[in-house]
């Protein structure tokens, strides 16, 4: 999360949000909810098993729900490892039970994830015959980074992802998940990725259409999750996850970095909001807080970019998740795999240097281009140019619309029969 835009978390309309808003009111002083202002709704799967049912019913058989959840609890206490009690969002101490419920976010319920996974095309072969200066050989013991990139068309996508490319090609031991938020495999795309010789997955994975005029809507997030499954259904238990947002600026040094992690390494991230910083505070090397202008309730008030997991911490988390919930991505993801404080590697020597940098690029318009199609062949370049362009979502051309294309020669505007026929 970059930015205030967003709001903070709003009350949630499941049965189950109903009682953290009850709760929030009661128990704290900050909590501005209004339970009268919450309605019920169906959840669309099934929930998961540690959700609490009930309704205007629970109020009537309350005591025998209390006295049920009472023992349950106490069951789930005596019986679970810590890990998993975490994992269930049952809460893993003292501290970590009052920051949630302060802040009505404890009652997210965590369900494994469910995703379709939609490959377009893969390869786990290495082409590259130097990193860095050193044979790909020397490489060989590191542990994988799986570097996950949220994609999507817009007319800048490929010079982001080809900008992206050029930094992992110096990154040994890498897989690259480019996860494509569309319903259909782009071609052009798969060329590029087989180019450049890093071992890549590339899938789709698109926004559930009920997101897509959500204002704010949760951007990567059917893309992170297909990943997620992704890796997932291949068992990993060894190697690093890292979120890698298609337009982020990465020093190389990052990967050393995390490629380090024993459970969750942390790091500042650079032009972030307000501050033009987010990331953890760090005494006598042990994260205690966080520098973010958007705190908004989040445990874990820290940008996508600025973690790193490690799959053999996170294969222990059945319910990893990252729930569609803008602004709370990373904080949720984090909470689904149990993160307690005590267990974050601050990174970045103390969290003192910038890795990565939350750059932008300013996003304009598919380009148009109105040429007559008869001219669109192979007399000259522009039939395949323009084609190339199509296929990229760069530029389209058009035979009616907006003025004629600009087509010059010594400084003067010609006709586009004069050069083209
Ligand atoms: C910030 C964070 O850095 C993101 O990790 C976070 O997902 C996002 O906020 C959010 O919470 O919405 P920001 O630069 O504001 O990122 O967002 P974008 O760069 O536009 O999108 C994040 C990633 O999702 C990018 O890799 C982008 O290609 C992808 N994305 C964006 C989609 O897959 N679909 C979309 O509709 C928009
Ligand atoms: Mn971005």
């Amino acid at each position: 999360m970059s930015s205030a835009h967003y709001q903070a978390l709003e009350p949630q309309t499941s049965d189950e949000d109903n009682e953290d808003i009850e709760r929030r009111q009661c128990n704290s002083r900050s909590c501005t909810a209004s339970a009268t202002t919450t309605t019920t709704t169906t959840a669309s799967h099934p929930p998961h098993p540690m959700v609490r049912k009930g309704g205007v019913a629970r109020r009537r058989c309350l005591v025998p729900l209390v006295a049920g959840a009472l023992f349950f609890v106490a069951f789930c206490y005596l019986t679970l490892s810590g890990d998993t009690r975490l994992a269930l969002g049952l809460g893993g101490g003292a501290e970590d039970s009052e920051e949630l419920s302060h802040h009505g976010l404890d009652g997210m319920n965590f369900r494994p994830l469910n995703e379709t996974v939609h490959i377009c095309s893969e390869s786990y072969e290495d082409r590259r015959q130097f990193m860095q200066d050193k044979p790909q050989s020397e490489y060989g013991q590191l542990p994988v980074i799986y570097f996950v990139t949220p994609t999507y068309p817009r007319r800048e996508q490929i010079p982001e992802l080809t900008r992206l490319a050029h930094t992992l090609l110096h990154v040994p031991r890498l897989h690259w998940l480019v996860a494509d938020d569309q319903e259909k495999c782009n071609g052009f795309m798969d060329t590029l990725l087989h180019r450049f010789g890093i071992p890549f997955t590339h899938m789709v994975s698109p926004m559930p259409s009920k997101f897509r005029n959500e204002k704010p809507a949760p951007r990567g997030v059917a893309n992170r999750r297909a990943a997620l499954q992704w890796l997932r259904q291949h068992n990993l238990t060894n190697g690093i996850l890292y979120f890698g947002d298609d337009d982020n600026t990465y020093d190389l040094r990052l990967f050393s970095e995390i490629r380090k992690t024993q459970r969750v390494s942390m790091f500042p991230v650079g032009l972030i909001a307000d501050y033009g910083v987010s990331g953890p505070v760090v005494r006598k090397g042990k994260v205690v807080a966080f520098l973010d202008s958007w705190v908004a309730g989040r445990r874990w008030p820290v940008d996508m970019a600025g973690f790193a997991v490690s799959l053999e911490y996170m294969a222990q988390y059945p319910y990893v998740n990252m729930p569609y919930k803008p602004g709370y991505e990373e904080d949720l993801f984090l909470r689904s795999i149990g993160l307690q404080m005590n267990l974050i590697e601050p990174r970045g020597n103390n969290c003192t240097e910038i890795l990565v940098w939350h750059t932008q690029t300013k996003s304009k318009k598919l380009g148009m281009v109105r040429l007559e199609s008869k001219y669109l062949d192979d007399r000259s370049n522009l039939g395949a140019l323009l084609h190339n362009l199509k296929l990229m979502g760069v530029a389209s051309t058009t035979e009616s619309e907006g003025r004629d294309a600009l087509i010059s020669k010594n400084g003067k505007e010609k006709p586009h029969s004069k050069i083209l026929s």
